[in-house]
């Protein structure tokens, strides 16, 4: 008789057992503890094609982290699927001090290099596998609708559960790992039927499209870790999951998942469960949130500066966390020219950073676009700008963002696109 409650197959009694060696059972041992404690009655197959882990750092201090690596890989304990991992946290042509850059190397990420080969050891996809927006094309860690997956990262695992119709739920690091190695992860949460329902309905009321970092901020807050089913954004962005949408949504689910913690939404007549489903994925007492003008409003104004001087200018401006997609790369170099140009000017006035996947970052240094972007003084990195922000110097810096979960994270400051723009472009008196 097993001590647990949850019904095991034969194939996932036999690795409890031991019958595959000590460490996995241990790991299983891991995910049904895991799985008990959120009511999992039962472990499904994992069935994405690819995993994705949120641990890219090598963060020194995380000792216990490498030497549990260590021994999965000694005991041939590797992940049964290649991965893809999220940023890089450092890059040499983000702009940092000498000083900022001894902390970089010498005390945070001083394992890197280490970890890589760890990961590299476990199975990732490739050394360009570095990303948050893993489920673009040009990555190709994509899953299907109803696909399980082990993930944590929480923007891509809103992404792929909203936008793709995929199944996963809000695990945390490590948990990821474990998941694909097994090949098994607990069904419970986003995984069943019941619990991709949505609990509120949120009514969109806005008199012009809402900024998508602002309206994800907002829905995150209300509804923290429920299921929202959203009803007239269709009318700003379309009923079709083109580029722009699933853009806008990447940049909206990544504010819901930060400012709250939602893993899954729903957008009436929009995605892929919303278009089958409809309104029958709402429960019975729903509750609902209005958003109109006045509300985003009152969200933004309620975001605190905690800079140390409010009113310093500007040193450092990150653009694409998460992740720009090609898209939003092309779209954001050709308003800065144009910006630049209006204003008589040749260079950004605050230093900016893009940041994109490095398979994204290929693609666009193969266009004339890549010249003209460095022209302008911007910088294309494939880092994360929140492990940039980590470091405790770089953190004192007046940054600015479009990023609300950058400024969830971290001491920046919160702009939208076009205040964004504005600021970068502007001649400074
Ligand atoms: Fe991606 Fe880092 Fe932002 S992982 S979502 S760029 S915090």
């Amino acid at each position: 008789m097993s001590e647990y409650k949850m019904k095991l197959t034969q194939d996932q009694l036999d690795i409890l057992e031991g019958k595959q060696g000590e460490t996995l059972a241990k790991v299983m041992k891991t995910l049904v503890l895991y799985g008990e404690t959120f009511g999992a009655e039962s472990m499904v197959p994992v069935t994405g094609k690819m995993g994705h882990l949120v641990t890219s750092f090598g963060f020194g201090v995380m000792k216990p982290v490498f030497a549990l690596m260590d021994r999965l890989i000694e005991d041939g304990a590797v992940s049964k699927q290649a991965f893809t991992v999220d940023p890089k946290p450092m890059d040499k042509n983000v702009p940092s001090s000498l000083l900022e850059d001894i902390v970089f190397k010498a005390i945070m990420y001083s394992a890197q290099k280490p970890y890589d080969e760890q990961l590299r050891k476990m199975g990732i996809e490739n050394s360009d596998a570095y990303t948050c927006t893993c489920y673009l094309n040009e990555v190709g860690n994509t899953p299907q609708k109803g696909d399980i997956l082990s993930w944590a990262e929480s923007s891509a695992v809103v992404y792929a559960n909203s936008v793709l119709g995929a199944r996963c739920n809000r695990n945390s690091g490590i948990i990821d790992l474990f998941g694909s190695i097994l090949g098994y992860v607990p069904n419970f949460g986003l995984l069943t039927d019941e619990g991709r329902k949505a609990t509120w309905i949120v009514e969109i009321r806005t008199t012009q499209k809402p900024e998508a970092q602002l309206l994800g901020s907002a829905i995150g807050m209300k509804v923290m870790e429920e299921v929202p089913y959203v009803k007239g954004l269709d009318q700003w962005i379309g009923s079709e999951l083109n580029d722009d949408a699933k853009a806008y949504l990447k940049d909206f689910g990544a504010a819901c998942a930060s400012n709250g913690a939602v893993g899954l939404y729903h957008i009436d007549r929009l995605t892929p469960e919303a278009v089958e489903s409809g309104e029958g994925l709402i429960t019975e007492n729903a509750k609902v949130y209005v958003i109109d003008d006045a509300e985003l409003q009152r969200i933004r104004d309620n975001y605190p500066v905690i800079w140390k001087n409010p009113d310093a200018e500007p040193k450092l401006c990150f653009i694409g966390c998460p992740h720009l997609t090609y898209s939003q790369l092309v779209d954001w170099t050709e308003k800065v020219a144009a910006k630049l140009a209006e204003n008589g000017l040749t260079k950004v006035t605050v230093p900016t950073v893009f940041t994109a996947a490095p398979a994204v970052v290929e693609k666009f240094n193969q266009t004339p676009l890549a010249e003209k972007l460095k022209g302008m003084g911007v910088v294309l990195s494939y880092i994360c700008p929140l492990m940039y922000m980590n470091n405790p110097l770089c953190g004192k810096k007046p940054v600015i963002t479009n990023s609300n979960k950058l400024r969830t994270y971290t001491t920046s400051r919160y702009y939208t696109d076009a205040e964004i723009l504005d600021r970068i472009t502007k001649e400074v008196k």
